[in-house]
């Protein structure tokens, strides 16, 4: 499963080095010790998108994409990624990812957090290899990270806007990470700053793009395409874009765009929201509602006002292939199914 870039031929250019990827992100999981080698296998095995591993390698295309520092660049967004995906797991509580049961249902919460910290280390050793400047870089990302995750958790606080509190927290939790696949891609392929900049920028705004189309999935998908399971940030009274905006919706209160009935039933449903979830029935309901309700459409196309931005960010390089690439990959952020 990956994010088509609406150019085969150049997708086939790229195969054999996302094969080399993969080869390099299994070496660099192994462990001697077979329950640390077991459990950091797990997520690599389950598969996934490897999106941010494409998007170094299409980035370096903009430059000398076939330096030896690109691969090594991908593996270490992909590590980072790995590593954040078994702590993000065990502070959503969330069964299944990519498919397979969640690391800490196999192993429980402390090997999973365990592993996300090998993974982590294991990201470090690489990412060793390639200079200080891209150490310092991806240590601001796994900072911004956890910063990401922490107001998430903690929410926003009183003199915050909840949405706007939300977007940095998407910037962060994942624009960073994905603006970062996209420096190291024109970074080690030699790129100028200018190119180095626009990439960045398009990194982080395609991330919160992707992100928000990840919530629109949280209520629309179904586990068997999305290896996820379907609102498990509900069941944890985690808000995200619907929620806030179906809040922000209530507390302007019936008008010419919602009917009085339409406010009663959001009032009903930000209760069941709000109330017990523990039950499938109850979260079923809840699902149900929420994925033909407005506020899930209005999440889509947010999605896509943040991806058309990340295109805009690389308006100014050269028009060719590659460009086009990259814009083929924003628009597929935002349309993927899972
Ligand atoms: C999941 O990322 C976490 C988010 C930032 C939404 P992906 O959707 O890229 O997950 P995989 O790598 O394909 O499993
Ligand atoms: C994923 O965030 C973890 C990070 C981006 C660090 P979410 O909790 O929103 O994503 P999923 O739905 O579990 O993949
Ligand atoms: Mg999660
Ligand atoms: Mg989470």
């Amino acid at each position: 499963m990956s994010v088509p870039i609406g150019n085969d031929q150049l997708q086939d250019a790229l195969t054999p080095r996302l094969e080399l990827i993969e080869e390099r992100l299994r070496d660099a999981v192994a462990q001697s010790d077979r329950l640390a080698d077991a459990t950091s296998r797990h997520l690599v095995d389950a598969g996934g998108k490897r999106l941010r591993p494409m998007l170094v390698l299409l980035a370096s295309q903009l430059g000398d994409g076939s330096r030896p520092e690109v691969l090594d660049a991908a593996v270490v967004c992909e590590l980072t990624h790995l590593a954040t995906l078994y702590h993000d797991d065990v502070m959503d509580s969330a069964p299944t990812r990519r498919g397979a049961p969640s690391a800490h249902e196999v192993w429980g919460n402390s090997v999973a957090i365990l592993t996300g910290d090998l993974l982590f280390a294991r990201a470090s050793v690489v990412v060793a290899g390639l200079g200080p400047e891209a150490v310092r870089l991806q240590a601001t990302t796994f900072e911004r990270l956890c910063l990401g995750q922490l107001h998430e958790t903690v929410g926003p606080a009183e003199d915050d806007d909840p949405v706007e509190h939300y977007i940095q927290v998407l910037a962060d939790k994942t624009g960073s990470l994905v603006a970062m696949s996209a420096r190291f891609g024109a970074m080690f392929a030699g790129c100028a700053p200018t190119i180095v900049k626009q990439v960045t920028q398009y990194g982080e705004l395609a991330g919160v793009a992707f992100q928000l189309a990840d919530d629109v999935l949280d209520i629309r998908s179904d586990t068997e395409v999305s290896g996820k399971t379907p609102g498990t940030d509900l069941r944890e009274g985690v808000d995200t874009m619907p929620t806030l905006l179906l809040r922000r919706r209530i507390a302007a209160g019936p008008g010419p765009e919602v009917s009085a009935e339409q406010h009663a039933a959001d009032l009903a449903l930000l209760a069941d929201i709000d109330g017990d979830l523990t039950s499938d029935e109850a979260l079923a309901s809840v699902v149900d509602r929420l994925r033909v309700h407005p506020v899930v459409d209005q999440t889509a196309a947010l999605a896509h006002d943040w991806s058309r931005q990340a295109i805009v960010a690389i308006d100014g390089l050269p028009a060719g292939e590659v460009k086009d690439a990259l814009v083929a990959f924003a628009e597929a952020l935002v349309a993927r199914a899972a």
